[in-house]
């Protein structure tokens, strides 16, 4: 794992969009697995940014996207269709057909499961997947005790995870859908690269087990240490629970000084 501790939000989400940049410059059919969440909004801003301003080109990239919630409608202002056309789609050039979101109903999920990852392994597998980090260290609606070798599949949401996302409801944890379909820990565990974005105090006792913790299906997140190409993306808060953060911070900056050699 590679940690990169950041003073803000602003500077990790420029992070991310760079590494994304470079890669779709080397490879313009780029594979991109995406998260929603209000941590990557930043980073599908600047992305956004990159397009309208540099015509930076995702006309022949494909993505897959980690998660959605089942039994909601997909105009939904709360679905993660809606949040994907808000905050990238509707903004960059990417053709619908390339785009993947897991389906919004439990209808045949089983059938549909297979057919995402039958897709995702056509696309020639997840070059670069990006990832929020939930508090409790579930990755996608991967949920505590999800098997570390998971695959695409139906999932009822935890009490922590419904609480959590109420907020998006009206503050109504009754509204939050119990179910969703995700990507598997097993399947992100194949992208080629990995992306873990996160910001805030709220995140910090997550990032501290999934970095430095024992690897364990209680924090899911945490099998990302056994990933050979993972880079931690974290603001000063997130990582205010860390121990080796001055470790990480003084590899960082050798990293940047062998860069500018
Ligand atoms: C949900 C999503 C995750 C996301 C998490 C954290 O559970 N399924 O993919 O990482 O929320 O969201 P946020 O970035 O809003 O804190």
């Amino acid at each position: 794992m590679e940690i990169i501790i950041q003073p803000s939000h602003y500077q990790l989400a420029a992070i991310a969009s760079e590494i994304i940049r470079d890669a779709l410059l080397r490879k313009p059919n780029l594979v991109l697995g995406l998260a929603t969440g209000s941590t990557p909004i930043a980073l599908y801003k600047a992305l956004v940014r990159m397009h309208k301003e540099n015509g930076l080109d995702f006309s022949r990239v494909t993505t897959f996207n980690l998660d959605e919630y089942v039994d909601i409608p997909r105009e939904h202002p709360q679905s993660y269709h809606t949040f994907m056309a808000k905050h990238f789609f509707d903004h960059v050039n990417i053709s619908v057909e390339n785009q993947h979101i897991p389906q919004n109903t439990a209808e045949n999920h089983e059938a549909f499961c297979t057919a995402f990852e039958e897709a995702i392994v056509r696309a020639g597998g997840i070059d670069i997947q990006v990832l929020g980090i939930g508090t409790d260290g579930h990755i996608g609606f991967n949920e505590v005790g999800s098997s570390l070798a998971s695959r695409t599949r139906i999932v009822t949401l935890t009490e922590n995870t419904l609480a959590a996302n109420a907020i998006h409801f009206g503050d109504d944890i009754s509204a939050v859908p119990e179910m969703a379909i995700t990507i598997g820990i097993g399947t992100i565990m194949e992208a080629k690269q990995c992306l873990l974005l996160a910001n805030s105090a709220s995140k910090s006792e997550a990032i501290a087990k999934a970095v430095e913790g024992p690897i364990t299906s209680m924090v899911p997140a945490s099998i990302l240490q056994t990933h050979p190409n993972t880079v931690v993306l974290i603001d000063e808060s997130a990582a205010s629970d860390l121990k080796e953060v001055e470790y990480y911070k003084r590899s960082y900056a050798n990293k940047l000084k062998l860069q500018s050699q």
